[in-house]
């Protein structure tokens, strides 16, 4: 298994392109099965997790053609099977996001439950009394989840005891060809959320209120493959902005929507980051003198959890104490034994972690033990004397396109091993 080696990184300048979000594709190829007819998207990123899910559609006899510089057309009405296989659904949470589109179109899902994961046990309850409440039977047998509607599933009011964004998703995509209207209570306000539910309306579902926390779906007989654009990926943007603001950095990060970055862009400036609107970007400019500040995560449009991980690499470097609070994941903070090999001071204590800044970290061997905490090591690596060697990086490209040559771009001593 290859490695990705940082050289300790200097002020680091120029301009990003950022890609397509993976969360928002993951959400819109799934999606893509509930109309009749081809779907054409752009801006979709070349990443490991979208090349599973394209494996899953294919293994259920769906053509499927990606070409690299972002489109991809998929071919729903090639569709073979109804089961998907468990082999490839174990390696990627995502899959459980066919389950909807394949029950509310031909009435019947066979998925297997995806495991527990480096960050937590992710349950689907959400999701599957959501597809009950509208009339599916559900069960679970043997690690797999079968879905059942006897004819079209049926509007309903379906409150989520936490606003998860894949159940709302899931749901929201049930819906859209339900008997009736179904209505999401306390539904995720995610931007990936609005983007699923602009896509649907295109395809001729008629989904009001996306954005908000009550969602309602009028139920229609039929949806139809479209030509859609899917959003910046607003963590991947995310990413690059702590990059500036742990060197000390100039760069122009481009194609990204700000108001996706608030909850980001405010605590980097808090930290001591300024961050500037233009015409074709966001220019995030770093300082030396960096301030430690607290950060809870939260439902969006609070802190999101994807860049948690990340912040606590610049913390680790801002002076006195801060205060980081995991409140969507029970387990997310295995990067932390990671960063502290690197000399960052952190304690956890349950869901927190108290962070001591520290002036500089060092390099040394460290592994990603998931996508977000892999990116955290990158960008502890530019703050670090010496070299940061990286392993487990398999868990990075599921998510990074082209992460090691965007970093190069920028001038960054950064290389496969
Ligand atoms: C999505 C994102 C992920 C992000 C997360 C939170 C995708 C492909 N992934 O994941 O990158 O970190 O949102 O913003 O879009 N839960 C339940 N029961 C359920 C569903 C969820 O208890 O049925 C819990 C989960 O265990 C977790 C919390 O709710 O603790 C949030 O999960 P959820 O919002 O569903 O995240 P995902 O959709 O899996």
């Amino acid at each position: 298994m290859q490695k990705i080696v940082v050289k300790s990184g200097e002020s680091i300048s120029g301009q990003v392109q950022i890609s397509g979000a993976k969360n928002a594709a993951l959400a819109l190829i799934a999606a893509s099965l509930l109309g009749a007819g081809k779907t054409t998207f752009e801006n979709v990123p070349k990443i490991v997790d979208i090349e599973m899910m394209l494996n899953i559609l294919e293994c259920l006899g769906i053509e499927v053609d990606q070409q690299i510089n972002g489109m991809l057309t998929i071919n729903p009405d090639s569709l073979k099977s109804l089961v998907a296989p468990y082999d490839l659904v174990k390696k990627m949470r995502a899959s459980n996001l066919l389950i909807g589109p394949l029950l509310a179109r031909y009435g019947r899902a066979e998925i297997a439950l995806p495991g527990g994961c480096d960050i937590g046990s992710r349950p689907m309850d959400l999701h599957l009394k959501g597809f009950q409440a509208m009339g599916a039977e559900v069960v679970v047998e043997h690690g797999c989840v079968k879905a059942r509607s006897r004819g079209r599933l049926r509007g309903e009011v379906v409150y989520l005891d936490f606003p998860s964004v894949g159940a709302t998703e899931n749901i929201m995509m049930a819906g859209t060809l339900a008997q009736g209207t179904t209505v999401i209570e306390n539904a995720a306000k995610e931007p990936e959320i609005v983007d699923l539910a602009n896509y649907l309306n295109s395809m001729g579902a008629k989904i009001r209120g996306a954005g908000t926390d009550v969602i309602k779906i009028d139920g229609v007989e039929e949806l139809t493959g479209t030509h859609y654009s899917i959003i910046p990926d607003r963590i991947e943007a995310g990413t690059f902005m702590v990059a500036a603001a742990i060197t000390a950095g100039d760069i122009l990060i481009k194609n990204v929507i700000p108001k996706h970055l608030d909850p980001v862009s405010a605590k980097l400036r808090e930290i001591g980051a300024e961050i500037i609107e233009e015409e074709n970007g966001l220019r995030v400019i770093g300082r030396d003198e960096r301030k430690a500040t607290d950060i809870k995560t939260m439902p969006y449009p609070g802190f999101p959890t994807d860049m948690q991980p990340q912040m606590m690499a610049l913390l680790s470097v801002s002076e006195g104490t801060s205060v980081v609070t995991e409140n969507i994941f029970e387990n997310r903070f295995r990067h932390v034994a990671e960063l502290k090999r690197l000399g960052a001071k952190i304690k956890i204590e349950g869901r927190t972690a108290v962070i001591e800044g520290v002036k500089k970290l060092s390099g040394a061997s460290v592994q990603a033990t998931d996508l977000r905490a892999g990116a955290a090591l990158i960008l502890a690596g530019l703050a670090a004397e010496g070299t940061t060697e990286i392993g487990c990086v398999s868990h990075i490209i599921r998510g990074y396109e082209n992460i090691v040559e965007k970093f190069q771009g920028l001038g960054v001593d950064i290389f496969w091993k």
